[in-house]
């Protein structure tokens, strides 16, 4: 048979193997009638072929599964406990929530930004979700169907192939991004009078939560021109000045990552290009009173690996050390790269670690970074094995002086999306809090919140103190942590709080009845009967980060961005 197709591949002439593929992609083009549907029609053929199941499926059912509807709902019921005395302000978490049924495959990083708040006002409760407007959004809702290339799309030849088509659209201007292409899908920050929506991806957009809870978007963030079009979802405030420090990465050339500083005002007044030897997605940073902290960890991009392996294009490798970068916070801007970094290896394989609970400097000059330290990784969330991947507080120190990098497990807990108090960030804390991970699965399943002694302990002592687990069937995510002392008046009063004094807020999803409640946990005591738990209008899905935005806050919101 070879023997025969060759013989045929040899008598047809050069110009019928042109001529042929011209003449389906013209006749198509006069059946389709547009460049944009003859590009789709031809990335649906190429995305459809042989996906089935869709890979990713597992993220579109259950509570992953997207919800279809924006609602406003008024007066929920607290189904158990009450409502904290002052407690007024606004829980708003971000997560995926795909406005179109995925075409080839689905990452669970992929779905459009979708927000959902809880407002609590005068002893009442309100919930809203909507979804962030995004550029990208906008187009997708004109067009009647996706037009940007997802996570989910990239994986195999065919990936590769989608990537060119999707560079082909974006030529043609089917697809425009000179206006960003995130999806605000990641986690909110609130700074200078905005709340910002963040997807690493993209510049954050500008949301606000209206006086009844109400959201809209603002639109995408009018900034600085001089910084690239990439913002971590994980910026960190500096409770001391006010300053936010952030950083944004790429993989098309160096400087691979900057970093940068806004002014409480939300001015940018410092940024730095920080060349590295090769490119990985830096999801998350530390801060501390005096350094920029750059987790340069080998989550590498790697698209020969995508069309080999026939994988997603990230790729863990652990052959290359986990580098840590200690940026002086005071330097002078230098965007164009050539910024001063120390830089450290940590010992060890290289590994992956998506979140820093904080950081900080001790009396020795040595800084400490805690962060949720995975050893293994598979970004394609099909063959993921949570027995193997799942996460557990590390401490890194990294010493300046010395150049000396070491680190150790902290907790046999398996857990992520680390909190601490806001207060307490870039500076020294005792307490930290992390979502508790069911170690086995191929899905996260966030089983409780575990509170963590950050301090020394004696060698071998664990430093998860106490734990909250769910009843059976229930599952949650990230637990905001709600200083008490934010709500009182009295300052002195204030003062007297412990570091723990407060609330974690949480969703929680009940399998059994298809439930959602958002609860209220005491972070001192760690009981785990609710202080308040308020029933959902209906189930809220998965997703992953968010942030209490005060009274005091929510009234001091601009209406621009
Ligand atoms: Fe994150």
């Amino acid at each position: 048979m070879a023997s025969s197709s060759s013989s045929t591949s040899r008598s047809t002439p050069l110009w019928l193997h042109c001529a042929v593929p011209a003449a389906c992609l013209a006749t198509t083009y006069l059946l389709y009638g547009s460049k944009t549907k003859l590009l789709t029609w031809v990335y649906d053929r190429v995305a459809k072929s042989g996906r089935n199941p869709l890979p990713g499926k597992a993220y579109l059912t259950g509570n992953f599964a997207p919800v279809d509807d924006e609602l406003f709902s008024e007066d929920l019921p607290v189904v158990e406990g009450k409502l904290p005395p002052g407690l007024d302000g606004c829980y708003v978490r971000a997560g995926p929530n795909p406005f179109f049924k995925p075409v080839a495959g689905y990452h669970w990083f992929d779905g459009d930004g979708m927000l959902h708040a809880v407002r609590i006002r005068n002893g009442r409760v309100s919930y809203c979700n909507r979804y962030v407007d995004t550029e990208r959004l906008r187009q997708e809702r004109a067009a009647g169907r996706p037009l940007f290339p997802r996570l989910g799309d990239l994986v195999g030849q065919r990936g590769l192939t989608l990537m060119l088509l999707n560079r082909i659209a974006q030529a043609l201007g089917v697809v425009r991004i000179q206006h960003g292409s995130g999806t605000a899908n990641t986690a909110l920050v609130y700074h200078s009078g905005r709340l910002l929506a963040l997807n690493e991806g993209d510049l954050p957009y500008g949301v606000r939560v209206g006086c009844s809870g109400l959201i809209e978007t603002l639109g995408r963030l009018r900034f600085s021109k001089a910084w690239s079009k990439s913002f971590t979802a994980h910026p960190k405030i500096d409770p001391v000045n006010g300053e936010l420090l952030f950083i944004g990465y790429r993989f098309d050339a160096n400087p691979y990552v900057s970093a940068g500083v806004m002014d409480e005002y939300g001015n940018l007044v410092r940024h730095w290009g920080v060349e590295l030897p090769y490119p990985v997605m830096m999801h998350d940073l530390a801060v501390t009173e005096h350094y920029v902290v750059l987790l340069h960890l080998p989550l590498c991009f790697d698209p020969q690996a995508m069309v080999k392996d026939r994988t997603v294009p990230f790729k863990l490798r652990t052959d290359l050390p986990s580098r840590i970068g200690l940026l002086r916070r005071e330097q002078p801007s230098c965007p164009a790269g050539g910024a001063e970094v120390t830089w450290l290896e940590l010992p060890g394989p290289g590994a992956m670690a998506f979140h820093v609970a904080t950081a900080w400097e001790d009396a020795a000059g040595d800084v400490k970074v805690f962060a949720c330290q995975m050893d293994e990784l598979n970004m394609d969330l099909d063959a993921a094995d949570f027995a193997k991947e799942a996460a557990h507080l590390t401490e890194y120190t990294l010493s300046p002086s010395a150049g000396t990098a070491s680190l150790r497990r902290l907790s046999q807990v398996a857990g992520d999306f680390p909190v601490v108090h806001p207060g307490k960030a870039t500076r020294s804390a005792k307490w930290a809090w992390m979502a508790t991970l069911e170690p086995s699965g191929s899905v996260p399943s966030f089983t409780g919140i575990a509170k963590l002694d950050l301090t020394p302990n004696k060698p071998g002592k664990d430093a998860c103190v106490s734990r909250i687990t769910y009843p059976p069937g229930c599952f949650g995510g990230e637990a905001v942590f709600v200083p008490r002392a934010s709500t009182l008046a009295d300052p002195r009063a204030a003062k007297r709080c412990s570091e723990d004094d407060g609330w974690l807020m949480v969703y929680v999803y009940d399998t059994n009845a298809d439930v959602s409640y958002m609860n209220l946990y005491d972070a001192r005591t760690m009981s785990a009967k609710p202080v308040t738990s308020v029933r959902m209008p209906r189930r809220v899905p998965y997703g992953f980060h968010g942030t209490w935005v005060s009274e005091y806050q929510m009234k001091a919101q601009v209406m621009w961005v």
